[in-house]
């Protein structure tokens, strides 16, 4: 694998390796010293052109951990807004050393085109491209279930395994949600069973193509046993471009497809919540239910870091010879 740019072209067998090297990469996250040398010397760049705390801080984080130095990158304050292309950029900070780009970019496909114009040769990884796919976002949630069924614990997972049979709900704001159409990809590669639940004006057109089924009432959703149930977050500021008119009103949607309490009450002993962030409490969720125990969403960012270490690992080492 050259680049990581989405859930729809990664292969399981790929799928299997970056999260069983995640495994390895959470072990050495358990030591007094956390920091490892594997990728000493090296280089990589987050290009943000979007805002965001967790990937952009969990990438650095993940570099640093594996020694490597980091150029960060934001369009905010930089030539951008002087109008500097995508190409120009990307060619700027590869000619300071970047062996490594890690995108962030408001339009669907950037990412892509990037690693596929030959504007710059190094490995290009995905962290969000407009509402088409958010592939770490995915491996982490698949690395926090697949944990999840096999221990309860968030403790490491068997190599190799798959998540065959497991149900996971995906509740929300599926339109907008870049992170919906990666998990639906990569869940349903693992061998999950996967049910989104939304109102039909937060559906994509072209949801009977996706891998999963489709249930407009999440109480009703809620009479079937789910081992995770994954709340998106209304992203208002997509549906501001469009002029609104999604939901009647921001109470009917939280009473329609929030996750309350009286919810959370109907869910499995073992059934976990999960949430990517950022929440908006009190909208998708009440700050009651994210803040539960079932609700695994710090472990989630913490194994967003083992993740995001993994695949730079891998992406890094594949001409060099590096050893863990
Ligand atoms: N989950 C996620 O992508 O969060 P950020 O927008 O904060 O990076």
């Amino acid at each position: 694998m050259k680049n990581l740019l989405g859930t729809d072209i990664i292969t399981r067998n790929d799928a299997l390796l970056m999260l069983d090297t995640a495994e390895e990469m959470a072990s050495t996250q358990d030591r007094h010293i956390k920091k490892i040398p594997v990728l000493r010397g090296h280089t990589v760049a987050t290009l943000f052109f979007e805002d965001s705390t967790r990937t952009r801080l969990s990438f650095e984080t993940a570099a640093k951990r594996l020694s490597m130095d980091v150029i960060s990158f934001s369009a905010r304050g930089s030539s951008v807004s002087k109008g500097e292309s995508l190409k120009d950029t990307a060619q700027t900070i590869c000619a300071m050393g970047a062996e490594a780009l890690i995108v962030r970019h408001y339009a669907d496909g950037a990412p892509y085109r990037l690693a596929q114009s030959g504007w710059v040769d190094v490995p290009i990884l995905n962290a969000g491209d407009g509402k088409h796919q958010h592939p770490t976002q995915a491996l982490l949630d698949a690395f926090t279930i697949r944990r999840h069924i096999h221990n309860k614990e968030n403790r490491r997972a068997p190599k190799n395994s798959l998540l065959e049979g497991v149900k996971v709900a995906i509740v929300g704001d599926i339109l907008h949600s870049r992170v919906a159409r990666s998990d639906v990809q990569l869940l349903s590669l693992l061998g999950a069973e996967i049910t989104l639940v939304a109102p039909q004006t937060l559906l994509p057109l072209d949801i009977c193509h996706w891998n999963c089924s489709v249930e407009y009432s999440f109480d009703k959703a809620l009479e079937s046993h789910f081992d995770a149930i994954i709340m998106l977050r209304v992203q208002h500021e997509r549906m501001n471009k469009g002029g609104g008119g999604f939901f009647p009103s921001a109470s009917e949607y939280q009473n329609e497809y929030g996750l309350n309490s009286a919810r959370a009450g109907k869910l499995g002993k073992h059934t976990i919540i999960m949430h990517p962030g950022p929440m908006n409490r009190g909208l998708e969720i009440t700050a009651s239910v994210a803040d539960s125990p079932r609700s695994v969403v710090t472990q989630q960012v913490a194994n967003g870091v083992s993740v995001r270490m993994a695949a730079l690992y891998l992406l890094m080492s594949q001409d060099k010879d590096l050893t863990l």
